[in-house]
């Protein structure tokens, strides 16, 4: 994805290291908290804001690596005072050794970048080893939730995901949007507007 670079963005980030992370610590405070979901490629924030101010008690771990679209999530957080969101802008990569198994409840990922290239198929953050990685991290009957309005990313996601160690899993091509139990991103708000198909995977921790 391209993206203008803002230097106030990213300096924003380095202002306010409460909210914006760079290193795992699975014994910070925040942690203590009776759910913790983990939305990985966050953008701008919509989708982790509205479902956070929704579900006060449950904590939101939020990872954008483009630190120019980190640092307007990072406001968003302080501007709306909000306490149970903490911001990683790293590649998700970079965290997965230090976060222990069966930490999240669940995990979205929203509109993830298709790479569409074959051969930058590892890459996709529903590729067999995210999914693995996705796995360790959730508690059982933790769940992954998938949107993207994208038909070849969410075609391979499928097979990836038939044969992953995840069951119960739900392949909605046509997804109607859940008001009460979802919330719009950024790219949904965009790609429905255009009359786009959304596709929607849930898949269960084992
Ligand atoms: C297409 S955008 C979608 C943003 C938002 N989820 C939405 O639906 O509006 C995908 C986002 O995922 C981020 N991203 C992609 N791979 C990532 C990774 N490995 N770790 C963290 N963020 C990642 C990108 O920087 C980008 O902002």
């Amino acid at each position: 994805m391209r993206v203008k670079y803002k230097p106030w963005a990213v300096q924003y980030l380095v202002d306010h290291p409460d909210v914006a992370k760079e290193k795992f610590d699975p014994n910070d405070d925040f942690f203590k908290a009776p759910k913790i979901a983990l939305e990985i490629g966050s953008g701008k924030g919509d989708f982790i804001l509205t479902l956070a101010k929704r579900n006060p008690d449950t904590h939101y771990v939020s990872v954008e690596v483009i630190r120019s679209v980190a640092g307007v999530l990072a406001k968003k957080i302080v501007d709306n005072k909000m306490d149970n969101i903490l911001l990683y802008p790293v590649d998700v990569e970079f965290l997965f050794e230090a976060i222990p198994d069966g930490f999240f409840d669940v995990i979205y990922l929203n509109f993830s970048d298709p790479w569409p290239k074959k051969k930058h198929a590892k890459r996709r953050l529903t590729f067999h080893k995210f999914l693995d990685q996705y796995h360790r991290l959730l508690k059982e009957n933790g769940k992954v939730i998938f949107k993207t309005d994208n038909t070849g990313l969410y075609e391979f996601s499928m097979e990836e995901f038939k044969n992953s160690k995840f069951v119960n899993i739900s392949f909605i091509d046509d997804y109607v949007f859940d008001e009460t139990n979802d919330a719009m991103t950024e790219y949904e708000t965009k790609f429905r507007a255009e009359g786009k198909v959304i596709h929607k995977i849930i898949a269960q921790r084992s």
